[in-house]
């Protein structure tokens, strides 16, 4: 049964109807920064300082946009990033996502904070699949999930470096998300009533075997249970020390994402890395850095003819994905955008949220009058002088 009418047409509107399905602090998890989300704002905004420049009066009846990232084809320019605790969002929740990321042709990438086993989550796709490793549990505890991905037939791993402690995302503790976690009732009565004014998602959550551990970390005590996230990945930040035995285990392409400055995106490189992601985790870990456009160039500057530098953060518009493959991106994820989708309609939000950006990325392109996105460059955007100066300086 389709869930979602016509009138769903952009994510913004998938985003009205997550709000709508889920528990506050659920909806919270997805759609919160850090602090005062001044990053997560500017992730978007930013995209503003780039007006677009069409070439009128240009005839374009089909437009090329698929790409390969890693050697390996993508239909669109943009994959799916990794989202933690998707299962959360919608019963078997990376699987939806993942089923509909390969229909497309596209990229999903699964986190370690995976409500789902990860082989379960590749034998969903037909698509580039990469996934995404934090050492939560400790070396031996990511080896093993290593292995197991190894062996599952994921093309690629992401190694986040951004996320050496939970950022400080204070819509939760005023949701009483660790109370409600926290499984005893007495901590929980205070914020049930945000689960109570939900009651076609608390079916769905049962009917799906309720509160979840992290089958993808298996400590050796059991699979990782939803409390003791903060402490595990505090217990075992990735450091750059261990991408040597992270590479070595792998032994295929690493991508390393969270890079906000060229010195990381070079450091990445010289210890092996095949892509980095120019990501600041959606605004959802250090408040205050820069939006990733702004990091871009430098990233360029540093590594772009040596690896793929991809982009990550703020991108609601298939013309913000225009801008960043314009601007020098090999291709761009997405996160909430297709998060709200999952959330509000599982697989079918999923896809609707993936067809949204398709055809919207298709429009700017005919509209701009460019015929394929490996045609897109600059001159197709009114540039800010900071980006100009950028590049300059660092050409020197
Ligand atoms: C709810 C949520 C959970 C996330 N979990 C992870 C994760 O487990 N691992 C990771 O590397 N990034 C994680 N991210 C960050 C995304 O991979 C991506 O960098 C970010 O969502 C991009 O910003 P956007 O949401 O504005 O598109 C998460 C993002 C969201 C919104």
């Amino acid at each position: 049964m389709a869930r979602l009418g016509p009138n769903v047409i952009s994510i913004a509107d998938l985003r009205v109807r997550a709000k709508r399905r889920l528990p506050r602090m659920v909806f919270d998890y997805i759609d919160g920064g850090a602090g005062d989300e001044k990053t997560m704002r500017e992730n978007s905004r930013v995209f503003d300082d780039f007006p677009l420049r069409p070439h009128s009066a240009v005839v374009v009846p089909e437009v090329e946009i698929g790409t390969t990232v890693l050697g390996r084809r993508w239909e669109l320019p943009f994959g799916l990033a990794p989202v933690g605790s998707s299962r959360m969002f919608w019963p078997h929740g990376e699987e939806a996502a993942a089923r509909a990321a390969g229909e497309a042709g596209t990229l999903y990438g699964l986190s370690t904070l995976s409500g789902t086993r990860l082989e379960e989550v590749k034998s969903a796709t037909t698509g580039p699949a990469w996934y995404q490793l934090y050492l939560a549990g400790g070396r031996d505890v990511a080896l093993g999930a290593v292995a197991r991905a190894k062996a599952a037939g994921y093309d690629a791993l992401i190694v986040t470096i951004d996320t050496p402690v939970a950022g400080n995302r204070e819509r939760d503790p005023h949701n009483g998300t660790a109370e409600l976690l926290s499984r005893d009732p007495f901590k929980m009565l205070p914020y049930a009533w945000q689960v109570a004014a939900r009651p076609g998602w608390i079916l769905d959550f049962y009917r799906d075997g309720g509160l979840m551990s992290f089958p993808n970390v298996v400590l050796p005590t059991g699979p990782m249970g939803y409390g003791d996230i903060g402490q595990q990945l505090g217990a075992s930040a990735v450091a750059w020390s261990d991408l040597g035995w992270i590479t070595e285990a792998w032994g295929g392409p690493i991508v390393v994402k969270g890079v906000h400055t060229d010195d990381d995106a070079r450091k990445a490189v010289d210890l092996g890395a095949s892509a980095v992601v120019v990501s600041n985790h959606g605004g959802r870990q250090l408040d205050g850095v820069a939006a990733t456009l702004r990091v871009l160039p430098e990233v360029l500057d540093a590594v772009g003819d040596q690896v793929e530098v991809l982009l990550d953060s703020g991108i609601r518009r298939g013309s913000d994905i225009v801008k960043a493959l314009a601007l020098g991106a090999r291709a761009v994820l997405v996160g909430r955008a297709y998060a709200y989708g999952l959330a509000a309609a599982g697989h079918e939000g999923v896809r609707r949220a993936i067809d949204i950006l398709r055809s919207e990325v298709v429009l700017t392109m005919k509209l701009l009058g460019c015929a394929s996105i490996h045609e897109l460059g600059p001159e197709y955007l009114g540039l800010p002088e900071w980006w100009v100066r950028s590049r300059a300086e660092n050409r020197g």
